[in-house]
């Protein structure tokens, strides 16, 4: 599938009303499923001053709890902003989850200006997000973050 239709899936699960939780965890194994250089996909809450993970496809994680000031997505969530890591292992704010992860996005989940949450997607290649990957990723974002 391309962008458009990965976003057109989108629209139509959100529109179809499943409750949060199933429509996080459909958005999750949606990404995964269409791009295969997404080897884990998962999202974070916000919880008081924590990031408490909800549903994830891939390996199971230990972090399943980061302190807002801890982690590529403790960073991502305070600063309200889409980062993009193409090498992990040169990044003194990775928390690693797997040995095998090369490169790292964190999209936030905002509600108007406030930030509930985020997307994290982790690859085992080196510099995996393309711009195309992040404008999808942001645009999913804009609308799940709006309708939860
Ligand atoms: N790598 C993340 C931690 C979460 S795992 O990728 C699932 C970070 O540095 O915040």
């Amino acid at each position: 599938m391309d962008n458009q239709a990965v976003f057109e899936e989108v629209k139509r699960l959100v529109a179809s009303k499943p409750g949060a939780e199933s429509l996080l965890a459909a958005v999750v194994n949606l990404l995964h499923r269409e791009r295969p250089h997404f080897h884990w996909v998962g999202i974070y809450k916000l919880q008081g001053e924590e990031l408490v993970l909800g549903p994830y496809v891939g390996k199971p994680t230990q972090h399943t709890r980061i302190p807002l000031h801890q982690g590529i997505c403790g960073a991502a969530a305070s600063a309200g902003q889409t980062i993009v890591v193409d090498d992990v292992n040169r990044d003194p704010r990775y928390l690693a989850c797997s040995l095998e992860t090369r490169s790292e996005i964190v999209v936030p989940l905002r509600q108007g200006a406030q930030v509930w949450g985020e997307i994290d997607i982790d690859s085992d290649q080196p510099a995996a997000f393309t711009a195309q990957d992040r404008e999808l990723l942001e645009s999913v974002a804009e609308l799940v973050g709006s309708e939860l």
